[in-house]
């Protein structure tokens, strides 16, 4: 600012919103670097490894054509609806219209924010998981709607006990947020559990909204579910997905809501507005990566399993308490005695081993005590941080 420059006070529906941990979290680390210490990030969840080159070889045969460079349909192309429907009926034999039950987005974060945007309104209440993917709270903030923190307890397996909600709160909640396999904490759910939502959501008069993009990232033989095999889902649930984490995509901003048609509706409408798509050789490439052989995602599941032992054997190791996952891009780890405050573990962790990890605290009060690793760097990175992570707790 000048000193001549206005002052513009920001609306009071972002007033209160902090950057995103990871926008500061990276300021840190280019400072760190600036320093000469070797940085070895294994916090963000954003796969290392590129797609298959059938994909990218996809996206480069739509950019070289003449016709693909102009404004795609509001909400995906009808090749990529139907790519999407087609996926669910491959992976899940769950049915869905491409164009009524399907739409595109500009990667998963869109849809999960917007979502708040069309179903809220001030005075609602969202049950949102804690710990959670920040953005459910964000969304549901600026649409000025009451957030009640559903926990996420390890004792519960890191399931909501929906029997504990609060009844005032729960009369008022117009929307439920799920996610499942779980980040930050790497745990899964049963179609069981699946089952039992959709009824609570369908007694209590609530949109179940279930965040699903680690449902193809999975180990030990596990299968992830879709909420939509629950029957009758559609009537109450909207289910989110990405091909950010399924095919190593997260640069390419390529995600897609399913589900009930009242709502995609909605999104449909508010997007119109907001925004102009994607860019068609994104979609065609979608479609590729949706529609094609799926086998190559085995190989890529292996490695990360590969990596998982590696990080629940060295924080183990290091005095960590860990579970296994079975399926996600992440370790939930639980401080070692006598520390609890993650952010200052973590940070003490990034000046004194170069190790950059997430501290549970920034995915809600739930998560304080714990520690998130992601799987998405390199192995050699990760067997290198887990050493110097071991010799440092020592
Ligand atoms: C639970 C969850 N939902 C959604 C997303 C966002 O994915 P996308 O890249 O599709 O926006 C992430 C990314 O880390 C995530 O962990």
């Amino acid at each position: 600012m000048t000193p001549n420059s206005i002052h513009f006070a920001p609306a009071e529906r972002i007033a209160s919103i902090k950057p995103y941990f990871f926008a500061s979290l990276n300021k840190k680390i280019t400072d760190l670097k600036a320093k000469g210490v070797d940085v070895i990030r294994i916090d963000m969840g954003s796969p290392d490894l590129p797609p298959q080159d059938f994909i990218i070889d996809s996206l480069v045969e739509s950019a070289r054509r003449a016709d693909t460079h102009g404004y795609t349909p509001n909400g995906g192309t009808p090749a990529f609806r139907k790519a999407i429907a087609n996926y669910y009926m491959e992976r899940f034999e769950v049915e869905l219209d491409p164009q009524k039950e399907t739409i595109g987005l500009i990667g998963s974060k869109e849809g999960l924010f917007n979502l708040s945007q069309v179903i809220l309104n001030p005075g609602d209440v969202a049950l949102v998981p804690d710990p959670g993917y920040p953005v459910y709270t964000a969304g549901a903030e600026i649409a000025g709607a009451e957030i009640v923190a559903m926990p996420l307890l390890k004792e519960n397996g890191f399931l909501p006990d929906f029997n504990a909600l609060p009844a005032e709160a729960l009369s008022r909640a117009k929307l439920m947020w799920l996610n499942y396999p779980n980040n930050p904490t790497g745990a899964i759910a049963s179609m069981k559990f699946f089952e039992e939502a959709v009824l609570f959501a369908r007694q209590h008069h609530l949109l179940l909204a279930h965040d699903a993009p680690y449902t193809d990232v999975c180990f030990d033989h596990y299968h992830a579910p879709s909420l939509l095999q629950v029957p009758g889902a559609k009537e109450v649930a909207v289910e989110f997905n990405s091909l950010s984490k399924t095919y190593n995509m997260a640069g390419w901003r390529l995600g897609m809501a399913v589900g009930n048609a009242e709502v995609i509706e909605y999104l449909s409408t508010y997007k119109s507005q907001m925004d102009t798509s994607n860019f068609a050789p994104v979609f065609a490439a979608g479609v590729t990566a949706l529609t094609s052989d799926q086998d190559w995602l085995e190989e890529r599941n292996a490695l990360y399993q590969e990596r998982r032992d590696l990080v629940v054997n060295g924080l183990r190791a290091a005095g960590l308490s860990v579970d296994t996952p079975k399926a996600a891009i992440y370790v939930w780890a639980g401080l070692p005695a006598g520390e609890n405050d993650s952010i200052r573990f973590c940070n003490r962790m990034l000046e004194e081993t170069g190790v950059s990890t997430t501290p549970g605290i920034v995915y809600g009060k739930h998560g304080e005590g714990f520690l998130r690793v992601s799987l998405g760097t390199a192995t050699e990175r990760i067997a290198e941080a887990m050493q110097r992570i071991i010799h440092w707790t020592k």
